[in-house]
């Protein structure tokens, strides 16, 4: 049965990821995957969570089974935290929140849910997007589509032809739309194009899907929010990815959610108990400690204060390094959209040769697209990267 298969190569994100740790330079710095690092180059365990795992560890009483949608403490606190406090979704029931493995299985689990809906079910997502939507979506049998998003000479968001695209959406087909930060390129869509796209979503009856990983890491876990909020509040039916990899550092916990919004409460309760059966025939119930860990943390006043004010720590030095990025690289480049850019990452607008040239001759890793992750740099480490950066130019 396996003798014929051919070996495949990674995906290019985690084998980056991995020759970064093989790579034995002490200077070597990693701007590839998308992990919050701090000053020092670590990433290290948020001292909220820190404190609500030792409370669990002393507080929990059974490992019996969650249940597919997990537990539902999680699930009204992450309720709360993507709609906002005071939801008429939630108080009008029109809104299911069900605990995933990661932002990844929340994902995977609409991509299979959409096929049962409909099963030749297109979905459009954005050019580019981040890499795993693809085999995510497409693997569930979704048919992709794509549609412009990012101009490849200004990086900056082309919404002139995003628009023009998806007007050639049929009614029924789904967009995908990146809640903030988008990746790979942190060019965000504004309050007043999220209202453009919304109204057309409505127009032509398409159904918005949202993927949410980086809340709070842009401008804060309300601002991130706003243009979901809105399309959330215009349209009758809508799905959410969202992700606690990020905002909680939970990356290996594989903690997230999945919101599904019907146009009534009765249509909600029929849904949910369909996506509650793909999600019972693919992995059963969610893995539950890290949702216990959030659970923990929103559910207490002093932790959730503490916890925002590290997540508002993370999400200012983010800020920083990117305007401290655009200002070391400015004597030989406009990188300034760098600094006009929001959440983890951003393109360089470099060749791939010139890609491979930092990696091997100075030991800066990223992305081949020229992506980096704005969040792996520190004061230490600018000079450096600058420096590789202008003569790899020929500056
Ligand atoms: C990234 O884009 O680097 C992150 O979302 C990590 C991943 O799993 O790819």
């Amino acid at each position: 049965m396996f003798e014929a298969l051919q070996p495949l190569p990674q995906d290019p994100i985690l084998q980056l990821m991995q020759t970064f740790r093989e790579d034995d330079r002490p200077d070597k710095v990693d701007l590839g995957i998308g992990v919050y690092k701090d000053d020092a180059g670590n990433t290290p365990i948020m001292a909220a969570v820190h404190e609500a795992e030792r409370r669990l560890l002393e507080g929990e009483t059974t490992k019996s089974y969650v249940g597919p949608a997990g537990s539902t403490g999680f699930n009204s606190a992450m309720a709360e935290l993507i709609l906002g406090s005071n939801s008429p979704l939630v108080r009008d029931g029109r809104v299911s929140v069900i605990q995933t493995p990661g932002g990844c299985g929340a994902l995977r689990m609409a991509a299979e849910f959409l096929r049962l809906c409909k099963a030749d079910t297109k979905v459009w997502v954005s050019t580019p997007t981040w890499a795993n939507h693809l085999p995510l979506l497409g693997g569930a049998g979704l048919t992709i589509r794509e549609y412009p998003y990012l101009n490849p000479e200004t990086l900056q968001v082309d919404f002139g032809a995003m628009l023009e695209t998806l007007e050639r959406a049929d009614a029924g087909d789904v967009v995908l739309l990146h809640g903030c930060c988008h990746n790979p390129s942190g060019a965000d869509l504004s309050l007043a194009q999220w209202q453009e796209v919304t109204s057309l979503i409505q127009r032509k009856g398409l159904l918005p899907f949202v993927d949410m990983a980086y809340q709070g890491l842009g401008e804060g876990l309300d601002a991130d929010a706003a243009g979901l909020r809105h399309l959330a509040s215009a349209v009758p039916e809508m799905l959410i990815a969202a992700s606690c990899s990020k905002n909680f550092g939970l990356y290996r916990e594989r903690t997230g959610a999945l919101a599904l919004v019907s146009e009534t409460a009765t249509v909600n309760a029929a849904a949910t108990s369909q996506l509650l059966s793909v999600i019972r025939s693919h992995y059963s119930m969610p893995p539950a400690h890290g949702a216990s860990i959030v659970e923990t943390i929103l559910g207490d006043d002093d932790l959730r204060a503490q916890w925002q004010q590290e997540l508002n720590g993370m999400c200012e030095r983010i800020l920083h390094l990117r305007h401290a990025f655009a200002g070391a690289l400015s004597s030989f480049g406009d990188f300034e959209f760098i600094a006009r850019q929001r959440g983890m990452f951003s393109f360089l607008g470099i060749s791939p040769e010139q890609v491979g040239r930092l990696r091997k001759e100075h030991g800066i890793y990223m992305l081949e697209s020229s992506r980096v992750n704005v969040a792996g740099l520190n004061d230490h480490v600018l000079p450096q990267v600058a420096s590789a950066l202008r003569e790899v130019l020929g500056k």
